[in-house]
This record gives C-alpha cells, sequence and structure tokens, in this order.
C-alpha cells in the first residue's frame, strides 16, 4: 500500500478520469485482454535529417525528419498501431534555456495530422537538448542542479502538452519531477493531460542503439548518478511508489525483460498500470540474431512479449509494436 498520501485532494480528484479522455488510452488500459492496444511504437524525429537512417540494430526502425515521420506513422496507423512514443532530437543543443520550437512543430504537425486516430506520448528528459547529453543541468562541480533541472523539465513538458501531446512521460529519473510536472500541468489548464512515469529505471547497458539515435549518448561519465543501481530491488520498487505518491497516472519499468520480477510487485503496492519497455539493447538483441539466422524474430518477439504479459505488464513500448499485427495480436 501507498503510505501517507501528500497530494493536495485537487490533484487526486481527477486520477481516474486522466486516464479516459481518448479511445486508444482506454483500450490500453482495459486489463482483461492482450492485444494490439497494449502496444506502443516509438518514433524518433530528428531536425538536422534529410534522409532516413535505419537505427543499427533496430531493424525496421529509422531516424527521419518531420515529413517522413508522418508517412511512417500514417503506415504504422494502417498497420493497427494508434499508441505512439516521440523521441525528437533539436538542431541545436545548449546548456540550459533550450529552444523547443522544433518540439512544438513536431508534436502539433504529429497531433493535426492524425488528430483522434492517435495516442500521441512524448518523453520528456534534457538529455537530447544539453550539450553534455546528461538528463539534468549542472552546478559548476559537476553535481545534478535539482531546482533548475525540475523546472526546466516541468516546463518541457507544459510545453508538449500544450503542442498537443496527448501523454508525458518522464524519463530522466531526477527526484520530485512527477510532483512538479504534476503541479506545473494543473496551473496551466492541463489538469487532465495524463503523467506515464518511467518509474523504476535502471541505469543498463541495453540503451545503446537509443542513444546514437536519440544523440543522448553522455558526454562524460554515466548515469548512475540518478539512474537506479540493477543490484537492488528495494529501491527499485521505492523509485515506483514514489512516482505514484506524486502523482503519477501509469507507471514504467525499463529495461522491461531485466525488470520481470519487479511488475507485479509494483503494481500490487500502488495498484497503478504498469507497463514494460523493451528498450532497444533488448530489441537489438533479438534483431541480430536473427540476422545471424539464430531465432525467428516474430517468434522471439511473441516470446518475450507474453513473458512480460505474464509477468503483469499493463502496456508494452516496443520497437515491434508496428509487426504486433502481423505477428497475431
Ligand atoms: C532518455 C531515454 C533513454 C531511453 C528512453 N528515454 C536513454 C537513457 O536513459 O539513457 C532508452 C530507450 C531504449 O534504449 O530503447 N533519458
Amino acid at each position: 500500500m501507498i503510505g501517507k498520501m501528500r497530494l493536495p485532494m485537487n490533484n487526486v480528484d481527477k486520477k481516474l478520469h486522466r486516464l479516459k479522455g481518448n479511445k486508444f488510452l482506454r483500450d490500453l488500459c482495459s486489463e482483461t485482454d492482450f492485444t494490439r492496444s497494449n502496444f506502443v511504437q516509438p518514433i524518433f524525429v530528428n531536425e538536422t535529417i534529410t534522409n532516413k537512417e535505419e537505427i543499427l540494430g533496430l531493424k525496421d526502425n529509422f531516424v527521419m525528419n518531420l515529413d517522413d515521420s508522418l508517412k511512417q506513422i500514417n503506415v504504422d496507423i494502417s498497420n493497427g498501431v494508434n499508441n505512439f512514443l516521440l523521441f525528437i532530437s533539436p538542431k541545436n543543443k545548449a546548456q540550459n534555456s533550450f529552444n523547443l520550437s522544433f518540439h512544438e512543430q513536431v508534436i502539433s504537425s504529429v497531433k493535426d495530422e492524425f488528430k483522434n486516430d492517435i495516442n500521441l506520448w512524448t518523453d520528456v528528459c534534457l538529455c537530447s537538448l544539453t550539450d553534455h547529453g546528461h538528463c539534468c543541468l549542472f552546478n559548476n562541480d559537476h553535481s545534478i542542479n535539482l531546482d533548475t533541472t525540475l523546472l526546466e523539465i516541468s516546463n518541457i513538458a507544459r510545453i508538449y502538452a500544450e503542442a498537443g501531446s496527448d501523454v508525458i512521460a518522464p524519463s530522466d529519473m531526477m527526484d520530485g519531477r512527477t510532483l512538479k510536472i504534476r503541479e506545473v500541468l494543473d496551473n496551466s489548464n492541463l489538469s487532465m493531460t495524463p503523467i506515464i512515469s518511467y518509474s523504476t529505471k535502471f541505469s543498463s547497458n541495453f540503451y545503446g542503439p537509443f542513444r546514437n539515435a536519440a544523440e543522448s549518448t553522455p558526454s562524460f561519465g554515466d548515469r548512475k548518478q540518478y539512474q537506479l543501481d540493477y543490484r537492488s530491488k528495494s529501491e527499485a520498487i521505492r523509485a515506483s511508489i514514489r512516482c505514484a505518491e506524486e502523482g503519477a497516472d501509469m507507471l514504467m519499468v525499463k529495461p522491461g525483460i531485466t525488470s520481470i520480477d519487479l511488475i507485479s510487485n509494483i503494481k500490487d503496492k500502488t495498484n497503478l498500470m504498469v507497463g514494460a519497455y523493451q528498450v532497444s539493447g533488448e530489441y537489438a538483441g533479438i534483431c541480430l540474431s536473427e540476422e545471424k539466422g539464430l531465432l525467428n524474430l516474430e517468434e522471439a518477439l511473441k516470446e518475450t512479449w507474453h513473458v512480460m504479459r505474464r509477468a503483469e505488464a499493463q502496456f508494452i513500448i516496443t520497437y515491434g509494436a508496428r509487426l504486433a499485427k502481423q505477428i497475431g495480436f
């Protein structure tokens, strides 16, 4: 059970309604079956790219300009995908005062084009914006400047929601970010925008292909200062409980397979829906094995997805969401 709620009542009030605002979100939250409504497809949009480039290891996943992204989403919709997670990478990187005009353009264009045919999630983090590739802002001594980080992250979340993102997905793992984002959204007339927190996110070796695609490799050090230690279970569960207490509408574990022991535990303790992110390195492992003739891609994906579902994942973010229909979901 969650401990004593520390949130103002005006936040807690709306929690059951916030996830009912669109059909695809309702389908995704339905707990009784496992269909392609439960999948979320990542999309990488890059401001500098001209021709789309396949992401190393992630078969049929590309870094794209805005036009190609719109075309890709259109094809995906015809293949039964309705839930998308956007990763947007702007041309200019900075240390602060980020320019978010490309993000606004991407989100509003996608939403204008597909309206209620899609449920659009946007990843909120600083690592594709900062010149150092970390998910936070630093003081001069390289310690995390939490106050300015939370201000930036919550401001970014507001801008994404205002631009039309249906769901806000913070992946930064900064202490207190869910609470801060909720507060800013509520104060900006966005009290019905749900927050899906990457709540149990490990510092993992399996994010490599993603970091190439999202231009988010840290230029110094690693993310062990703020992402979870895979050796610890209680901390991993506590991280999700804390996000629940701060007002997250749904939770997520990541990487999926290496967090398989945590999902039902977190679900029981929070009574929130908990999804799993089959991250880039997990997916690439399967694709590259197939390339070498060592397994059948579709069968292997089916197995991993059912295992995550068996572990009680409510939704699965996977680079193979666009294959789900052809695989039989
Ligand atoms: C950004 C972010 C990462 C992923 C999702 N959002 C990378 C990281 O934290 O280093 C990883 C996703 C994947 O590997 O598929 N913070």
